[in-house]
């Protein structure tokens, strides 16, 4: 996606052994790109959030998997890539795309012990792995937008109001993004669309960053705070709810941005649907019931205490908002159960969640467009 028009991916690999990716702490203030030459760096951003967003998370475990190749001694190279893969999974628990990524990465390395041909073997899984996330995003971008097209039809108004939580944008993503992709596709086509940002205290992503890349790419948006939803479902357009994930189970309930949950019960009374948008790399199969399986992230309760914002004279500063001393408890996911959950976006098309499981062997079997043959 383009930024000032100009076209960029969230992460990528600059040279050999330095990967690239856009320091997301400063959006929407400041550009940023920040480069990594260790695994140890990147684990370090990725816990502190400079890259952030489940599909973003699993490409960056990719390459922090490669970045601990290149700079490993030969007769290291086993070991230390296991130790990256371990530092790597203990980042971010609740994103499973991290995981998913690091065994991928894994299993492609089964059985190689020369180091020069590993380290060859490892870039190109990890390329497969990045353009096959582009591709199912761009995917799911053309069944979403598909879907927003016949919604439009169906109600017959314009623009369409689609509200979403986060940012499961190209930022959250290599490109494109998940809940975002398909607006992007749909308004490309020319549907008019007005997306409802709601802000996602208390790191801001939707206010921040979704704000920004709809603004980037000239789609109209307003922001709102997370406690005026019940309010907008009453009294404004919301023609449908999409949002993205971090971790789905097999029976599909999700796990996505603290906040989420109540906007489904939100649209569940309202009769609001109420779809989200994820490639099968989210997908937990291992994991049934969500709030039992899935392993919900407790953030630092500074981000609860301390708002970044710019001053007048154009300095960013971090001020606290609540009392000194006053405790704060910083979930940063929640569990959406799948029986208020309309459909699920796929690479594969829209599923009701209870069908997930038809996806199961319909994984990762088609060759990304443009992929190198190794
Ligand atoms: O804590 P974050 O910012 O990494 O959480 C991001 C989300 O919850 C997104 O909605 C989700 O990862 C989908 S990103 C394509």
């Amino acid at each position: 996606m383009k930024v000032n028009g100009v076209p960029y991916r969230t992460i990528w690999r600059e040279a050999p052994g330095v990967i690239a990716a856009i320091d997301q702490r400063w959006l929407p203030h400041r550009f940023v790109i920040e480069r990594f030459e260790s695994v140890d760096a990147l684990a370090e951003a990725i816990r502190h959030m400079h890259i952030r967003g489940a599909i973003a998370l699993g490409a960056a475990a990719a390459y922090g998997m490669e970045l601990a190749a290149e700079h490993a001694r030969d007769e290291e190279l086993i070991p230390v890539l296991s130790r990256a893969a371990a530092l790597l999974c203990t980042t971010r628990p609740t994103a499973v795309n991290i995981r998913w990524a690091v065994e991928r990465i894994q299993s492609a390395l089964a059985g190689i012990q020369e180091p020069h041909l590993l380290r060859q073997r490892l870039r190109h899984a990890v390329d497969e792995l990045v353009e096959g996330e582009v591709e199912r995003c761009r995917r799911i971008g053309e069944h979403g937008a598909a879907l927003l097209e016949e919604l439009a039809r169906s109600i017959g108004i314009r623009p369409l109001h689609i509200l979403t939580h986060c940012n499961a944008g190209w930022l959250g993503c290599v490109d494109y993004g998940t809940a975002l992709a398909p607006i992007y596709v749909a308004a490309e086509r020319g549907l008019a669309v007005h997306v409802w940002v709601s802000e996602t205290r208390p790191r801001n992503q939707g206010a921040a960053l979704t704000a920004w890349e709809l603004q980037q790419q000239g789609i109209p948006c307003t922001v709102l705070v997370d406690s005026a939803c019940g309010h907008l479902l009453r009294h404004q357009p919301v023609d449908i709810t999409i949002v993205g994930a971090d971790r789905i189970t097999r029976r599909g309930d999700v796990a996505n941005k603290i906040g989420t949950y109540p906007k489904a019960l939100l649209c569940h009374h309202h009769g609001v649907p109420f779809y989200v948008a994820a490639p099968l790399s989210s997908v937990d199969w291992s994991a049934e019931d969500g709030v039992r399986d899935i392993p919900i992230e407790e953030r630092p309760a500074e981000e609860v205490h301390f708002q970044l914002g710019k001053l007048p004279d154009g300095t960013l500063a971090s001020v606290r908002i609540t009392p000194e001393g006053v405790a704060a408890w910083n979930p940063a996911f929640d569990v959406t159960p799948a029986e208020l959950i309309t459909g699920i976006i796929t690479e594969h098309g829209i599923v009701a969640p209870t069908a997930l499981e038809l996806l199961r062997n319909a994984e990762f079997e088609r060759v990304p467009r443009g992929h190198p043959q190794v």
